[in-house]
C-alpha cells in the first residue's frame, strides 16, 4: 500500500471551478417554458451562448434590477417559523413576494419543498420583466430528511468517501426539494472547544480539514457538472478565521499571524475551492482589525487574485450590516459599499445591497463595473446550475416523495454513524457487550432520547425517523427484556428519584450503560461553553451508579472535545457517540454490541482540562517545552494543575482487534531535494476480530526559519487488517510533505533533519529521523 501526498496548494493540480460550465451543449427556447423536472444535466446552452445571455440580460436590468440579483431574502413561503429572526429585514412574506415579482430579489435560502418551489419559479419566471431564474439555497449541513452524523462526527471516521457519500445523499435530497445551493461544507479549523461551532467542522487538523472539505464540495456538486439535476453548489465556510474566536467566544475578534492564517485556516478554503465550489460564504469576525465580510485582501485579493476562484461571495446573515457595530462603516449606506467594494457579490437578508446599490453608483461610491461584475458572478452561477434551461430542474413533487428519506439513505446514516464512533477507553475488554446472558442497564438523559440525536443544525430531519439508544439496544438484544432503563436525571438538573431508581437499576444488572454528555443546544452558532464539562447532575448520577460496582461503560454524546472527571473518567469504557442523527441509535448498537469494531478516530484533542484551551496537537514546543514524564521541572511550558497534553489526543481510537505497531523503517535516511523515500511500518492485529486500523503519519522540522509544530499530520491511510495477520503500509515522501508556510506567507521547503511517525495517534509512537538534503 503506496501513497505519494498530495494535498498542498503546490502538489496538487488546478482544476478549472467553472469545469461544468464547459459541458455545455446546443440553445434551448425559452428557459422559463420547461415544464418539468428532468433526468441528468438540464443546460441546453454552450458556455459562450450562456455568456452572450447573461451580457444580454445585464445591459437590460436596471440598477434596481441589478441589485436585486444580489439581494438574498429568507424564503416567504417556507421559511420555518423559529428561523425568522428580528434581524432580517424582509421577514414580511408578502413584501417578499412583492419584492420577487418586482425582480428585486435573485436569490432566496432555508425554504424547501418541490412544490413550493415550482410556485415561486413561476412567478420569477413567468411575472417577473427579466424572467431571471430564482436561485434557492439551504442550509443543508449534514443531511436534509435523512440526518447524517454531525460533520465533526463524521470527521472521526477519517474517511473522505464517506464523506462524499453523505454529502452526495444531502445533495439529492435537497436538490429534489428544489435547493440549488447548500450553506455547507463549513472548513473552519477549530481549537478552542469552548468554541459552539466546533460541531460543524472537521476538527482541528488543518490536513484532515482539507480532504474532507474536498470530498465535502465533490458530494454535494457530484460528478456530472453543477447542471446536473441532483446537484447543488457547495458553500463553504465561514471565510475566514471564524473558528479563532478569542476565548472560543462565538463571533468574537480574531487576531493572527499571517503564516498562521495561511498554514491553518485558509488552507481548507483552498481545497474547498481547488474541488469546485462556486461559491463562499463571508464571515461574521474581523481578521487583525478588519471584519472578513469587508475585508479586501482576503475577499479579493486573496480569493480571486492568487486563487482564481470564479463563483460568488454571499454574506453570512447579516454580516456586512454588522460592519456598522465592528465600527468599521458609518452606516447601512457605508457598510453596503465597504462590502460590496470588499468582494462580498451576495447581501444575506439585510437588504442594504437593495437599498443602497442604486444611490452608490448614482454618486459614484461605487462603479457600475463592480456592480456588473457581482450581478456577472451570480447569474453564471445561475448559468452553471442550469436555471435557464430548466428553472424548475429538479424540482419533481412525486420524485421528491420516493427520494427522500430513502431506505438505501438510512443504511447509510447507519454506516456513517458507525464509523464515527469512537472508542477511547476499553479496560478489562468491558466492550463489546454479548447480545443475550447478561442484564443490561441503560442510564442516563440520552438513554431513551430522541431529541437530541440529530445534533444542533439540522432543519428538515424527519423526526419520526429518530433511533433513540433504547431502541438500538433492544432490537439488538436476544432478549431485549434484559435491558433495564432509567433516566437519572435531566441533562442539567436532578430528577426527583433519579438516582435512586438508577442506582437499583445498576444493581440488578451485569453491566451499566451511562448516556451522558451535552444536549443539541450545547453546541452550535452562539453556544460557546466557558468550561467543556458535563452538567453537575450527571456527574452526581454518574458518580452514584459508579459506586455501585458493576463493570461501566459511558456513551459520550458531545459536540465538542470534553473534560472528563472522577466516574466518568475512570469508567472502564468510555465511547464518544457525537450526534450521530436519524440512525443514531442503531449506529451505537453496532459498536456496542461489536457488529462493527469501532474504527473511529478522534479529530479533536480531549485535554485534561477545560483551561487548556486553545489547544490543538500540533502546538508549538515553545523554548521550554515540557516533559510529561517530569512533572517536577517547574520552569516549563505547562499549567500548575496539569501536563499540558491531552487526555486522549487527536488520533486516538481503540478498536476490538490489539494493534501492535513496529518500529517505522525508512527506505533511506536522506531525502534528495527531486528525491522520494519510503516510510514503512508494519501493523499486527493480534487480537481475534477484524480491525480497520488508521495509520497517521506525522513530521516534526526540527530546525526551520519559523519555529514548527512538534508534530504535524501529513499523510493517513485506513487499513483492514484481519485477525492474526500483518500488514505493513508504505509512505512515499518527497519534499513537498516538508512544506510550511514561512514569515512573509509563501510555501517554503528546507533543508534539515524532520522527525517522522507512524503511529495510531499524536503523542504516541518513537520517531524516526531523516534529513532534506539540497
Ligand atoms: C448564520 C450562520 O453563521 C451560517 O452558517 C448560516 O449558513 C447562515 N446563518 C444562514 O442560516
Amino acid at each position: 500500500m503506496t501513497a505519494a501526498l498530495s494535498d498542498t496548494p503546490n502538489a496538487m493540480s488546478r482544476r478549472r471551478a467553472l469545469s461544468s460550465l464547459a459541458v455545455l451543449s446546443a440553445l434551448g427556447a425559452s428557459w422559463f417554458s420547461a415544464p418539468r423536472a428532468k433526468a441528468g444535466p438540464v443546460q441546453t446552452r454552450s458556455s459562450a451562448e450562456h455568456a452572450a445571455l447573461i451580457e444580454t440580460l445585464i445591459g437590460q436590468m436596471t440598477i434596481d434590477e441589478k441589485a436585486g440579483q444580489l439581494n438574498l431574502l429568507a424564503d416567504p413561503f417556507r421559511f420555518r417559523p423559529y428561523n425568522v429572526n428580528p434581524l432580517d429585514a424582509f421577514g414580511d412574506p408578502a413584501r417578499t413576494t412583492d419584492l420577487i415579482r418586482r425582480g428585486l430579489c435573485g436569490a432566496l435560502f432555508n425554504g424547501v419543498g418541490a412544490e413550493a418551489g415550482r410556485r415561486i419559479q413561476r412567478i420569477t419566471v413567468e411575472e417577473t420583466r427579466l424572467k431571471i431564474p430564482m436561485l434557492f439555497a439551504a442550509d443543508i449541513i449534514h443531511g436534509m430528511t435523512t440526518v447524517f452524523p454531525v460533520p465533526l462526527a463524521e470527521a472521526s471516521a477519517f474517511d473522505e468517501d464517506l464523506a462524499y457519500r453523505t454529502a452526495r445523499v444531502a445533495a439529492l435530497e435537497g436538490a429534489v426539494s428544489g435547493i440549488h445551493q447548500a450553506y455547507a461544507p463549513m472548513v473552519d479549523v477549530a481549537r478552542d472547544q469552548r468554541w459552539g461551532r466546533v460541531v460543524e467542522g472537521a476538527g482541528e487538523d488543518v490536513l484532515l480539514n482539507q480532504r474532507l472539505a474536498a470530498a465535502r464540495v465533490r458530494g454535494f456538486q457530484g460528478e456530472r457538472g453543477l447542471a446536473d439535476r441532483d446537484a447543488l453548489l457547495a458553500t463553504p465556510k465561514h471565510f475566514v478565521a471564524y473558528s479563532a474566536a478569542q476565548g472560543g467566544m462565538e463571533y468574537n475578534t480574531t487576531d493572527m499571524s499571517e503564516a498562521t492564517l495561511r498554514g491553518v485556516f485558509l488552507p481548507p478554503f483552498w481545497s474547498a475551492i481547488d474541488a469546485g465550489a462556486l461559491s463562499v460564504m463571508s464571515a461574521f469576525n474581523d481578521l487583525n482589525g478588519v471584519p472578513t465580510s469587508g475585508n479586501r485582501r482576503m475577499l479579493t485579493d486573496v480569493l480571486r487574485g492568487e486563487w482564481d476562484f470564479k463563483g460568488f461571495v454571499v454574506s453570512d446573515y447579516t454580516s456586512e450590516r454588522e460592519l456598522i457595530a465592528h465600527g468599521f462603516a458609518e452606516d447601512g449606506r457605508d457598510a453596503a459599499r465597504i462590502a460590496l467594494l470588499a468582494g462580498v457579490d451576495m447581501s444575506m437578508v439585510s437588504g442594504l445591497y437593495l437599498e443602497h446599490i442604486p444611490g452608490l453608483v448614482a454618486s459614484g461610491d461605487v462603479p457600475m463595473a463592480r456592480v456588473d461584475e457581482a450581478v456577472r458572478r451570480v447569474l453564471a452561477t445561475k448559468a452553471a446550475l442550469g436555471l435557464f434551461d430548466d428553472p424548475y430542474r429538479g424540482m419533481d413533487p412525486e420524485r421528491e416523495r420516493v427520494v427522500r428519506g430513502a431506505a438505501a439513505h438510512y443504511a447509510l446514516a447507519r454506516e456513517a454513524g458507525a464509523k464515527s464512533i469512537v472508542l477511547l477507553k476499553n479496560e478489562g475488554r468491558v466492550l463489546p457487550l454479548r447480545r443475550e446472558g447478561q442484564k443490561i442497564a441503560l442510564i442516563g438523559p440520552f438513554a431513551s432520547d430522541v431529541d437530541n440525536v440529530f445534533g444542533p443544525w439540522t432543519i428538515w430531519g424527519d423526526e419520526g425517523h429518530r433511533v433513540s439508544l433504547e431502541a438500538g439496544f433492544r432490537a439488538a438484544m436476544r432478549r431485549p427484556e434484559d435491558l433495564v432503563v432509567a433516566q437519572g436525571c435531566e441533562v442539567e438538573a436532578a430528577l426527583s428519584g433519579g438516582i435512586s431508581a438508577a442506582v437499583v437499576a445498576a444493581a440488578q444488572s451485569d453491566v451499566v450503560v451511562l448516556a451522558l454528555g451535552e444536549s443539541a443546544r450545547f453546541s452550535g452558532e452562539a453556544q460557546s461553553r466557558v468550561e467543556i464539562t458535563l452538567p453537575p447532575a450527571q456527574q452526581a448520577l454518574a458518580q452514584a451508579v459508579a459506586e455501585i460496582g458493576k463493570p461501566m461503560v459511558v456513551l459520550l454524546r458531545n459536540g465538542r472535545a470534553l473534560e472528563l472527571s472522577g466516574a466518568v473518567k475512570d469508567a472502564a469504557g468510555i465511547v464518544v457517540t457525537w450526534f450521530l442523527g436519524s440512525e443514531m441509535g442503531n449506529s451505537v448498537a453496532d459498536v456496542v454490541f461489536g457488529t462493527h469494531s469501532p474504527s473511529g478516530r478522534l479529530p479533536v484533542s480531549f485535554p485534561h482540562r477545560s483551561g487548556q484551551q486553545p489547544f490543538s496537537y500540533d502546538h508549538k514546543t515553545t523554548g521550554r517545552p515540557a516533559n510529561p514524564a517530569l512533572a517536577s521541572e517547574e520552569y516549563t511550558a505547562r499549567y500548575r494543575e496539569t501536563t499540558n497534553t491531552a487526555l486522549y489526543p487527536f488520533g486516538h481510537g481503540l478498536t476490538y482487534g490489539e494493534v501492535r505497531y513496529s518500529a517505522a523503517v525508512l527506505s533511506s535516511d536522506t531525502l534528495t531535494w527531486n528525491g522520494e523515500i519510503e516510510a514503512s511500518v508494519a501493523i499486527q492485529n493480534a487480537g481475534t476480530v477484524p480491525v480497520v486500523e488508521t495509520v497517521q503519519l506525522y513530521i516534526h522540522d526540527r530546525v526551520a526559519s519559523l519555529t514548527q509544530p512538534g508534530q504535524r499530520l501529513r499523510n493517513y491511510r485506513k487499513v483492514a487488517i484481519a485477525p492474526g495477520a500483518t500488514t505493513t503500509v508504505t509512505f512515499r515522501l518527497r519534499r513537498a510533505v516538508l512544506e510550511f508556510v514561512g514569515e512573509t506567507g509563501a510555501m517554503t521547503v528546507e533543508p534539515g533533519t524532520f522527525d517522522l511517525w507512524l503511529a495510531p495517534s499524536a503523542q504516541v509512537g518513537t520517531p524516526t529521523r531523516f534529513t532534506l538534503v539540497r
